[in-house]
């Protein structure tokens, strides 16, 4: 990875998320969550399965609509725009499982991140207009800087559908900075990774966060990572939040170790109920393997040394 990816320079606003609730017929997902994503901060949301992780990620890209509260990222008020008005506002996200087109070459999926930024219309561009030939210059100068950035600089030209699992991963988060975001939503970015990929993802975290100045919302599984990546970590438990701060406090909170306990018993019938609290908080970042990857190692062992 490579330093010569360089961001405009402008801070990114906080994100605000105030007393957010969403039911579905019945079930309360999220009960008057809050908490605010400092500029420039990687903040973590983890919780037991069925906490309202996904639901709140939902509602801040705009799939999800609030059934009450707010989400303001500067002055800009969410709650109640489509995903591509989110986007438009400098909102990046990536997917729990991997949204790319295998087809095409890792520069064409990443030039398909740019086409928010293109001003050229279809009609320019399909005549080869001058305009429309220098703007697609301008972007693939810039998607071959991020490609670099992102270890991904020998690969350009490589159909997308041959990389490795944890290449593509790269590849989503690379097209997820071709939109000059300045807020990123990471849904799980280790998930179902081996040691030397999610040691490979976390530096490029930690380089996004330092070298781009980007904000960043992380919802993740694995507790190793969270505590290596986050500055401050918000704790959701059947839809409200039970906790958030620094990660060392938020570790040792006793309504977390008690959350993900009952999470690790109800999860494995008990099995999992045993050792200490840390480790049992840590259980229950092991599960799921997906999409052919040879399986999740314990968060214990994770996280990467260059975080
Ligand atoms: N579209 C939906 N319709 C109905 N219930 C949903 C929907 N999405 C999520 N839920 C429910 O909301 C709760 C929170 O789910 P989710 O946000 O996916 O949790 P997490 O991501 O933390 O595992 C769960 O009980 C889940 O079944
Ligand atoms: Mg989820």
């Amino acid at each position: 990875m490579t330093g010569t990816y360089q961001p405009d320079g402008t801070a990114p606003p906080a994100l605000e998320v105030r007393d957010v609730t969403v039911r579905f017929a019945g079930l309360t997902a999220l009960d008057g969550v809050g908490f605010t994503v400092e500029p420039g901060s990687v903040h973590a949301l983890i919780g037991p399965n069925g906490a309202g992780k996904s639901t709140c990620f939902n509602v801040l890209s705009g799939v999800y609509r609030a059934t009450s509260g707010s989400v303001r990222f500067g002055d800009a008020e969410l709650t109640g725009l489509p995903p591509h008005r989110v986007a438009a506002l400098g909102i990046a996200r990536t997917f729990q499982n991997i949204a790319l087109s295998p087809h095409l070459s890792v520069r064409d999926n990443l030039m398909l991140g740019r086409h928010r930024l293109t001003r050229a219309g279809f009609v320019a561009a399909g005549l080869r207009l001058p305009s429309a030939r220098g703007e697609a210059a301008r972007h693939s100068g810039r998607v071959a800087e991020i490609a670099a950035f992102a270890g991904l600089a020998d690969l350009l030209d490589c159909p997308v559908g041959l990389l490795p699992y944890g290449v593509r991963k790269r590849v989503e988060l690379a097209r997820a900075l071709c939109v000059e975001p300045r807020l990123l939503l990471l849904d799980e970015p280790v998930a179902g990774m081996n040691g030397g990929e999610r040691r490979d993802m976390a530096g490029l975290i930690v380089a996004v966060r330092e070298s781009l100045g980007i904000s960043i919302l992380l919802v993740e599984h694995d507790m190793g990572m969270v505590m290596r990546l986050a500055d401050t970590v918000t704790v959701l438990d059947f839809g409200r939040r039970i906790a958030t701060g620094p990660p060392e406090r938020v570790q040792d909170d006793p309504e977390v170790v008690r959350a993900y306990l009952g999470a690790a018993a109800r999860d494995s019938a008990g099995d999992a109920a045993r050792g200490t609290a840390r480790e049992a908080a840590r259980e229950t970042g092991r599960d799921r393997p997906r999409d052919g990857a040879t399986g999740t190692a314990p968060g214990v062992a994770s996280g990467g040394e260059s975080a």
